[in-house]
């Protein structure tokens, strides 16, 4: 596996293997490497030539100075566990590099950035498109792989892949789970093991609702969804939002054949998770 350091060494690697007509898989994280992870390294190895791996927990898309200082750094175990991948590329720049000397761009993404995510971190999809536009520029991929559980970050990264015009197929990928029902995350780490024993009653919950959805209307799913965690004073819920699976937006009732998913924030022992529930 090839680590490249600077954007220069990652394009010129990267213009050679398109001369070549190589097809190439991107994986976009910001380390701190666990099972999530590899399932979307198992399907980009698996349907490309070339599979790269950027590993860059990117300053702009926090809104909040701790969670970035926090957020966990696991470089050497990073670089093991794709080379266990077959990662081809591992392309870990410095923020310098990535940022230096420019202004950001302002992305905007109208309805779709007004709801959960956009509302509670106010400029973290800009930051998203900030850096992920930049990797897809810079990794010329054909293919770039995301899970499902940030459902409103693949939403608008299409949207920006369509405002760009870039060509390339977004692959969303299934949530992976712990044995337990607790979504993967880089976060789980932050939680003690009393916390951690707890953590899997967000996806029961959630699992809970979904049994009853064709008995309950939409705003009786979200009341019974907000009632448990009302009674469960280790969590502190931020939001539960039931809306379309296209336009994110908030749902009352079903159309026919409406695609309908729940997104919700939770605190749990002062670590932020996220998770999501397909009804239809
Ligand atoms: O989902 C993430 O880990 C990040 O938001 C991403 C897509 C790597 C951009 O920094």
């Amino acid at each position: 596996m090839k680590i490249c350091r600077t954007v220069q060494e990652l394009t010129s690697i990267t213009e050679q293997l398109k001369q070549e007509n190589k097809t190439i898989g991107l994986v976009p994280t910001m380390g701190a490497l666990h099972e999530g992870h590899k399932s979307l390294f198992v399907r980009a190895r698996k349907e490309n030539d070339i599979f790269i791996s950027s590993v860059f927990v990117n300053p702009i898309q926090f809104n909040n100075k701790e969670d970035f200082e926090k957020y966990p750094r696991t470089e050497e175990q990073d670089i093991k566990i794709l080379e266990e991948c077959a990662c081809d590329i591992a392309f870990i720049p410095t923020a310098e590099d990535v940022y230096g000397g420019q202004t950001p761009e302002t992305f905007t993404f109208g309805q779709l950035e007004q709801v959960m995510e956009g509302v509670q971190r106010p400029g973290h999809f800009s930051g998203v498109a900030n850096i992920v536009s930049r990797l897809f520029i810079w990794s010329k991929a054909d293919k770039a792989y995301f899970g499902e559980k940030d459902y409103q970050q693949i939403a608008i990264i299409k949207d920006m892949v369509r405002q760009k015009s870039f060509k390339i197929e977004i692959v969303p990928c299934p949530i992976f789970r712990d044995e337990d029902g607790l979504a993967t995350s880089s976060r789980n780490v932050r939680l003690s093991a009393e916390a951690r024993k707890i953590a899997p009653k967000i996806h029961q919950i959630l699992l809970e609702s979904y049994r009853q959805k064709d008995f309950l209307s939409i705003s009786q799913i979200k009341a019974f969804v907000e009632d448990e965690f009302k009674h469960n004073k280790n969590f502190v819920l931020e939001y539960f939002t039931i809306v379309d699976d296209k336009t994110l937006q908030p749902v009352s009732q079903r159309e026919e054949n409406q695609g309908i998913v729940g997104c919700i924030a939770v605190w749990l022992d002062g670590v932020r998770l996220i998770d999501i529930q397909r009804y239809w």
